[in-house]
């Protein structure tokens, strides 16, 4: 049978690399795009269609900081596909990024300088907003949103003769210290983009314990530091520009720059060929690119443990609890 994969984020960066890479390694798939703009999806599917003409893509309005809009796309789901195999969880956001100028330069000159670089650690701040459905924006988005999409699915992700996988873009600047389970929708603080990425490494772990004995598996990607909407909105493209010499040559001694969306996908790619029974839970898999512009994955262990991500489970399965009353009270 035709494997179904859906990705979320399809239409730029990271998320658009990798069905064109999907689709190279593998014209068979049916893929689906679940987008939040149609226009934006068309064209992506257009763009896709143009490299690989009889490919079967397709694309489902979804947007992941709505509740509404992700079960109205689930049940669309539901009536298109019989069962599927790769759920790439890949859309996110990262609002209104503000360098923290006054760390980068203590860290430039520190013996941190290029694990700064490589991570983000301490650079970056962000300023939140609250959804319609009363919910921090960037934790609906990041984690949230995919999680219900997620619960909504199960039907077509469960089946034990050929083992479903669910792939999370999450990052290495998700931080422990950014997060905490008592404000793990990052109310309080201004590093709401390392806090969901890190609640998205224990939400994975703890989906591994109670989604494997129905056939289905659960990872976190790394895709290293990627040119696209997301960096530039951290700093203008051209800035990037400038400072591409410098990236090469940070490279030679951090192979986290993958820098082209394509290179980011890597690890991403690399799961859809893997035996999830065979990976490993703790680890987060990194897309990883030499100096000499080679990629590859790496598994790097997750700073977490079993107990947290089970206990994050309960808050979010409470947190669904009290929105879909909410959200039915309003219909
Ligand atoms: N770039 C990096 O260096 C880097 C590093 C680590 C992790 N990541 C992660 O990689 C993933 C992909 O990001 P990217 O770098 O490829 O940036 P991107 O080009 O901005 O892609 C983000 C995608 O997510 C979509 N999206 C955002 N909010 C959404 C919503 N509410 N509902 C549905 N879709 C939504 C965007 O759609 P629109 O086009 O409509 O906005 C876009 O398709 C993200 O999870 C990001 O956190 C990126």
């Amino acid at each position: 049978m035709r494997k179904v994969v859906v990705v979320t984020g399809a239409n730029s960066g990271i998320g658009l690399a990798l069905c064109e890479r999907l689709l190279s390694q593998d014209d068979q798939i049916r893929l689906c795009l679940v987008c939040r703009n149609t226009e934006k999806a068309e064209s992506a599917r257009s763009a896709l269609l143009a490299s690989h003409p009889s490919a079967d893509v397709g694309v489902v309005r979804v947007d992941v900081g709505s509740l509404s809009s992700v079960l109205q796309g689930a049940k669309i789901l539901k009536e298109r596909y019989k069962q599927i195999d790769y759920l790439y969880l890949n859309a996110g956001i990262m609002p209104n990024p503000q360098i923290n100028l006054k760390a980068f330069v203590k860290g430039l000159f520190s013996r941190k300088a290029i694990s700064m670089f490589a991570t983000g650690e301490g650079l970056l701040t962000q300023q939140d907003s609250v959804t319609a459905d009363g919910l921090q924006e960037v934790f609906e988005t990041n984690v949230f949103g995919h999680f219900i999409l997620i619960k909504e699915l199960e039907p077509l992700l469960f089946h034990m003769d050929n083992p479903s996988q669910l792939i999370w873009t999450s990052s290495s600047n998700a931080r422990r210290s950014a997060f905490s389970m008592s404000d793990y929708q990052h109310r309080q603080g201004l590093e709401s983009y390392s806090s969901s990425k890190y609640a998205t490494d224990l939400l994975s772990v703890a989906l591994n314990r109670h989604y494997n004995k129905e056939g289905l598996y659960s990872s976190v990607v790394c895709p290293g530091l990627v040119m696209t909407n997301l960096t530039y909105g951290i700093l203008p493209s051209f800035f990037w520009t400038l400072i591409m010499p410098i990236m090469w040559l940070i490279r030679l001694f951090t192979n986290s720059f993958t820098i082209s969306p394509y290179n980011g996908a890597e690890a991403l790619l690399w799961l859809f060929s893997q035996r999830p029974e065979s990976l490993d839970p703790l680890a987060k898999y990194h897309s990883c690119t030499s100096g000499f512009g080679d990629s590859y994955v790496t598994p790097v262990k997750m700073d977490l443990d079993d107990a947290s991500g089970l206990s994050f489970y309960e808050k979010i399965l409470d947190l669904e609890k009290q929105v879909r009353k909410r959200v039915d009270r309003g219909n």
